[in-house]
């Protein structure tokens, strides 16, 4: 824990704009589980790492790729725990890596030092969706500005609900982080974690300037305010990513949360599967138990969208999102990403979440 704590604090010194927008603390968090619930998590990662190896290669003639072309962007590579990087080596002669945390760089450095391949790996530090500073500092002026404390409230709120603008300039994003068009790119469970990000800036403002009390006594009003804001992000990403134009996408992402609790600690802390399941015909369900669960032990779950509202999984949204994309593969699963009481909170996580190959409608 302790050289944990230390890699922290430096962190926070030597990247002060990544700690200010939370991508430092998000990163050590994901880190933290990652070791601790590994068990939980793994299932999770490997599924991720045979979607990559099941479509990627096929999706793709990476011998047409010219030297000086990003051959593949990864977005959102973090840690690289959910990526398969000797596969995708394997197949692509340069692969652009991009995360807004920088923090992971030493990370992508030592797995360029162990790969056996000659692929060359470019490094790119940054937010996706190039918002989140300029969203940041406004708020932070707002909150800053003299009045009542009801005047600020309102004001800080206008300036959450007004952040939920399309740039007026279409730019290209994404494009900074790689030379010329990337041939594919994977968007690595990142999708939902961008308004997260913004979610958590927000609440830790919000919460300095007005006190815990107050937020969670407007708790319904602020999140009203934030809404709009990030479910532009969620689309926005969709606009990026088809204004770099690759030849195919591999999208990952959550697109469910489901929190469950118990009404007493009945769950056997050692128990990997999560007490809901899910299919397409019935949804969510109470999914095959460690114990036989009474009435009244039966555990209540509540299932949030993780896209604000977007169905991903409705196949003329996608093409509404992409449309000079065909979705070739889709797929569906659980990750049971905080077990009830694992860190004895009183309330456990399921992610679902969807995996989608699109490909580039011929011209
Ligand atoms: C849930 S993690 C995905 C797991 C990641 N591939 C790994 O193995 O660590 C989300 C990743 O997206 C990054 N991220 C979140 N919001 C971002 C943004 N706006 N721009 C760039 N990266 C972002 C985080 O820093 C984190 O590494």
């Amino acid at each position: 824990m302790l050289p944990r704590l230390v890699q922290y604090l430096v962190s926070s010194l030597l990247y002060p704009q990544a700690r200010k927008l939370g991508f430092l603390d998000m990163g050590m968090g994901i880190e933290m589980r990652s070791h601790k619930l590994r068990r939980f998590w793994q299932p999770h990662f490997e599924l991720c790492r045979e979607f990559q190896r099941k479509w990627l290669g096929h999706a793709t003639d990476a011998s047409r790729v010219s030297a000086n072309d990003a051959a593949l962007m990864v977005l959102g590579a973090g840690h690289l725990y959910d990526a398969d990087l000797d596969f995708l080596a394997q197949r692509f002669p340069n692969i652009a890596l991009v995360d807004a945390n920088p923090v992971v760089r030493s990370i992508w450095r030592r797995a360029q030092r162990n790969s056996q391949r000659s692929t060359s790996i470019s490094m790119h530090t940054g937010d996706v969706s190039g918002l989140l500073e300029h969203w940041n500092n406004r708020l932070t002026a707002q909150l800053a500005a003299a009045g009542t404390q009801h005047e600020r409230w309102e004001n800080a709120l206008r300036d959450v609900r007004d952040a939920a603008v399309i740039p007026a300039e279409s730019k290209n994003i994404l494009g900074r982080f790689a030379e010329g068009r990337p041939l594919s790119v994977l968007s690595l469970n990142l999708l939902s974690q961008i308004p997260l990000v913004w979610q958590h800036n927000i609440e830790k403002k919000l919460e300095k300037r007005f006190g815990k009390q107050w937020l969670c006594a407007h708790e319904q009003e602020w999140l009203e305010a934030f809404f709009p804001g990030a479910r532009l992000l969620v689309d926005q990403h969709f606009a990026d990513l088809a204004a770099l134009n690759p030849e195919s996408i591999l999208l990952l992402t959550d697109v469910q949360y489901a929190y469950y609790k118990w009404p007493q600690k009945v769950w056997p802390s050692g128990s990997i599967e999560a007490p809901f399941k899910w299919d397409a015909r019935s949804g969510w369900t109470i999914g095959s138990e460690p114990a036989p669960i009474t009435r009244t032990q039966a555990p209540s779950c509540e299932v949030l969208s993780a896209l604000y509202g977007l169905d991903l999984e409705n196949a003329e949204v996608r093409k509404e999102l992409l449309p000079d994309y065909s979705t070739k593969a889709a797929e569906t699963w659980l990750w049971h990403i905080l077990p009830f009481g694992a860190e004895g909170q009183t309330r456990g996580i399921i992610h679902r979440v969807c995996a989608f190959l699109f490909t580039r409608n011929a011209v």
